[in-house]
Parts: C-alpha cells; structure tokens; sequence
C-alpha cells in the first residue's frame, strides 16, 4: 500500500503486515497487522514512528512518493519497540541531518537497540516543536506500553498520534479510516492486541486517557490498525471501558477436556448459562490459542473454567491460562468453577487458590465430579451455570 493523505501535508506511509505467523514470536496475526507510519510535510518535515524492520524499504518507498527521505528534519519515535523503530537505521542513512526525538528513555534505547550515536534529542512532556505554520505537543504516556512512550499532537489539524495506544491486530484491507473499514472484524483483534499487549498496563493507559482528556481531538492515529476520523471517541471508549476491567454482562466459558468427560459437564453448564439468562462464548483451551481465551475473559464479566486433574494439578493448557491471566493481571471477575478428576483431585483445588490470588468472586456451586459425572452432578453444573449468569446481570444492573 503506499502513501494515503489524512489531511493536506499530513500522510499515513505505513506498511500492512500480512506475512509474520506472530507477533513478538507469541501472539497469532491471524488478519495480520499494520504498522502506522506518519509524514507531516510542512516547513520542516516530519515522520513520526516507522515500520518493523523487514518493512523498511516499502516505508521509504512510500515517503519517496511525498518527499525525498534526506529532506526528513525530524524522526519522531513515539515508542521504541522495533515494531515501530526498525526502520530507523535505515532513514538514518538516507537522511543524516534529520533529528531523532523522543523521550529521555527512548534515547537510552536508540542507543541499545540500535547503537546509534548521536543525532538523539530528548523531548520533555508538553514540549512544543513548530514545524512552520504546524506544530506538534509531546505528552509523555509511559507504559503504554513500554516506559519511554509517548504521544504527539498536531495542534492546528488537532490529530493525536498515539502510539501503541488505541491500536490493534489486523493489517488494513484497502482503506485506513474507521469510516472506510468493516469495524466488527477489527474490534475483537483490537481487544485481543489490547488484552494480550498492552492489558498489564491498565492503569498506565487510564492515566493517559486522564491526561489527554482535555485534548480536543479530530482524528486519532495509532500505530497500529485504523485510523479513526469519524468517531475517534469510540475507540478511545473501548480502550477506557477494557483497561477498568468492568467486563460486558456475558460469561466466557472455557474448558478442557482429554476423554470427553469435563466436556459432557462444560455442555451441561453452558445450558444453566443460557437458562440464566446471559450471553455466553465456549472455548476449548486445547484448541484456542491463549491470546483469544484472555480476549474473551477481558470482555465478559463472567468467567467459568472447567478442567480435568493432571498430574496430580490442572489440565496444561488451562494452566496456562490461568497462568497468563495472573500475569496480565485480570481482575474484577465473577468465577465459577468445575472440574473432574480418575483417582485423586487436584484440578479444582489448584484452580480454586488461583482464584484467591486474582482476587477474583467465586460463585457457588463448585462442581467436582469423579469420572463420568452422575446425572446429579449434571444438574449441580446446569444450576452453576445458572447462578452464575445470574451473578454477572446482577453485578452489572
Ligand atoms: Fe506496537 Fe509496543 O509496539
């Protein structure tokens, strides 16, 4: 894709990323992902943030059709990681006079990931920088999502580029604009880039959200996924409802199952759900990978969790998750538990002290069941279902 104007002097020459399996080498890019780069050409021209590496001769590319790279006065890094830094070797070369700004700790980290020496100036938080009859504001945002971030402003066109922030998976088919794109496929990757990546960072990205609120906004330009000229509120509401962790009345159930048995319960649960009277997603651990089980946890309030005994603790890929959302630090869940197990338990106990460190409810009944369960223990899981639907409406009236 080349170079696409968001407002007169002002374009996005990003790349689409439809080839890397994962990103970070950890999270599937099923719809790929794009890396948002942005030229400003006025008196002085601008870029703010580049591509990932590889991508670095498609980006200069795409500024060539603007400009010549060696006219760059300033490279701009929002933020260093190399998804958005990779490049910037490379314009370096082409351009030697251009200045490279960021924050004190993005000039650490030019020098670490890319040794390069000199040519770094550091930008305080509300600085302004003009660049003829433009000028830009920098605002600090640290952690959002590395400690060196931040945002810039173009004050006169009032676009924000963020940075990661407000970002998302999924590279952008055709258009760029919210107003051009289908936003029921991109939000869910926009939720599972924002669990998976940024997610441990809620309070970072609440006090950002915070600072920024006087800001008056036309367009926000993230480094990631579409840019949103029609209602950029939206956006920003979604990443302000995701990082209070308040949770959509629904309930996410995920289980695992080796013979089939926590899987005859898991069935019997997701009835009580539905008789509850609450939305309800299945997941099967063992076959969705854990970026999208942590997704979908991040968007419901409910939350029930079915595993099997395994060696003697919890089924591996239930572990697993459990163990990612403790370190992505999820809270404010409403719990609900079941498991089996052959000859000793282990399963549900193990699960249940988990849920005591998240801080996460329990609800009542906690379904154990030794084997096949019993038509019995069928009826305890349709009641936990139900109770649990019931939990989430009530949480959320
Ligand atoms: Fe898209 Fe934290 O980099």
């Amino acid at each position: 894709m080349s170079a696409i104007e968001l407002v007169k002097g002002v374009f996005w020459v990003g790349v689409n990323d439809r080839t890397t399996e994962l990103f970070e080498s950890v999270w599937p890019l099923p719809q790929g992902v794009s890396y948002n780069s942005y030229l400003i050409v006025d008196e002085k021209v601008a870029l703010i943030d580049t591509v990932k590496g590889p991508f670095a001769l498609e980006l200069v590319e795409n500024i060539e059709e603007i400009i010549e790279p060696a006219k760059l006065d300033y490279l701009i890094v929002n933020h260093m990681e190399p998804d958005h830094s990779g490049a910037l070797p490379l314009l370096r070369r082409l351009a030697p006079r251009a200045r490279i700004l960021g924050t004190e700790k993005a000039g650490g980290l030019v020098r670490a990931l890319y040794h390069l020496e000199g040519g770094f100036e550091p930008v305080r938080d509300g600085q302004r920088l003009s660049l003829g009859r433009w000028s830009l504001i920098f605002y600090e945002t640290p952690f959002v999502h590395w400690p060196e971030t931040m945002m810039t402003y173009l004050t006169e066109e009032k676009i924000l580029f963020s940075g990661d922030a407000f970002g998302g998976f999924g590279a952008l088919d055709g258009g760029i604009f919210d107003d051009q794109l289908d936003l029921s496929r991109y939000e869910p990757e926009i939720l599972r880039y924002f669990s998976n990546i940024v997610g441990m960072y809620t309070n970072p990205v609440q006090r950002a959200i915070q600072k920024l609120k006087a800001l008056e906004i036309e367009m926000i330009a993230p480094a990631h996924g579409p840019v949103w000229r029609k209602e950029p509120e939206r956006v920003v509401g979604l990443y302000d409802r995701w990082s209070r962790m308040e949770g959509e009345p629904g309930v996410v159930l995920i289980y695992g199952s080796m013979y089939g048995e926590t899987e005859l319960m898991a069935e019997q649960v997701a009835r009580g759900v539905i008789a509850g009277g609450a939305p309800l997603r299945v997941l099967d651990a063992s076959r969705t990978h854990l970026s999208f089980l942590l997704a979908e946890a991040w968007r419901y309030r409910g939350l029930i969790l079915g595993a099997p005994t395994y060696d003697g603790g919890i089924f591996i890929p239930m572990e697993q998750f459990l163990r990612l959302a403790q370190r992505k630090r999820l809270q404010r869940r409403v719990v609900g538990l079941f498991g089996s197990f052959g000859w000793s338990g282990g399963a549900v106990k193990a699960m249940k002290s988990v849920i005591e460190e998240l801080g996460w409810e329990l609800v009542e009944p906690v379904v154990e069941f030794n084997g096949r369960p019993t038509r019995e223990e069928l009826e305890q899981g349709l009641a936990l279902g139900r109770a649990l639907a019931e939990r989430v409406r009530k949480a959320l009236e």
